[in-house]
C-alpha cells in the first residue's frame, strides 16, 4: 500500500479540479468516520482517495477496463455506464496502487452500496455522500446521522438515491436495494428517529 501524500500527488493528474476537490473532501470525511466508528484511518483514507481514480473515463475505456479485469456488467450497468466507475476503480486501485483488499471492496461498492457492507465499506459510501463540498438536498440531514449512527445515516443515503432514481425515472441497480433490504432486515429505522424526536 502507497504512503497516502503519493497517492495524492499521483491521483491530481487523473481528476479534474472539481473532481480532485471532492476527493480530498472524501479523504477528510473517511478519516473524521473511521476516528468515530473505530476503523482504520490510513485504509479509509487511501481508499477514498482512490475511490473515483476511473470516473473520468469514457464508456469505451471503462468497457476496456471491464474487459481487462474480468468484470461482468450487469443489465443495469450496461446502460449507466458511469456506474461502472466503482469497479473499474477497484481494480486500478488493485492493480496499480497495491491497495488490500478490503480498500477494493469498498471503492468497489462505492456507487451502489451492497448487502452486507463491512465497516470501511460503509465509511467510503458515506464520506462520498456527504463531504464537504457536497451541497445537494438531504445531504444535511445525512451528515447529522453520521454523527452517532452509521447505519442509519447509510439508510438515509440509500432512501433519498432511491427516491431520486425513481422520481427521475431511472434504472435502479440491484445491489441498492439489497442494501438497503439488509439494514432494515436487521432493524435499522429511520422512522425510531422521527418518533424519538416528537417525544
Ligand atoms: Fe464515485
Ligand atoms: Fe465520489
Amino acid at each position: 500500500m502507497l504512503c497516502n501524500e503519493l497517492v495524492r500527488q499521483s491521483i491530481l493528474a487523473r481528476l479534474s479540479g472539481y473532481r480532485y476537490r471532492h476527493t480530498l473532501g472524501c479523504e477528510k470525511a473517511a478519516i473524521q468516520l473511521a476516528r468515530r466508528f473505530g476503523a482504520d484511518e490510513e485504509k479509509c483514507a487511501f481508499a477514498a482517495l482512490l475511490h473515483d481514480i476511473t470516473k473520468r473515463l469514457s464508456r469505451e475505456e471503462q468497457l476496456y477496463l471491464c474487459e481487462k479485469y474480468d468484470i461482468i456488467p450487469c443489465d443495469v450497468e450496461k446502460v449507466e455506464w458511469k456506474m461502472l466507475h466503482g469497479k473499474t476503480a477497484a481494480e486500478i486501485a488493485r492493480h496499480e496502487y497495491s491497495a488490500p483488499d478490503d480498500v477494493c471492496n469498498a471503492i468497489a461498492c462505492h456507487t451502489t452500496g451492497k448487502a452486507g457492507m463491512t465497516l470501511i465499506d460503509k465509511i467510503i459510501y458515506l464520506a462520498d455522500y456527504i463531504e464537504e463540498t457536497r451541497d445537494f438536498d438531504g445531504v444535511e440531514p445525512a451528515r447529522q446521522l453520521a454523527k452517532h449512527d452509521i447505519d442509519r445515516a447509510l439508510l438515509y443515503c440509500y432512501d433519498t438515491s432511491l427516491t431520486d432514481l425513481v422520481a427521475r425515472g431511472k434504472l435502479i441497480h440491484r445491489d441498492t436495494v439489497e442494501a438497503r433490504n439488509d439494514l432494515i432486515l436487521q432493524g435499522v429505522s429511520l422512522l425510531r428517529a422521527v418518533e424519538g424526536s416528537e417525544k
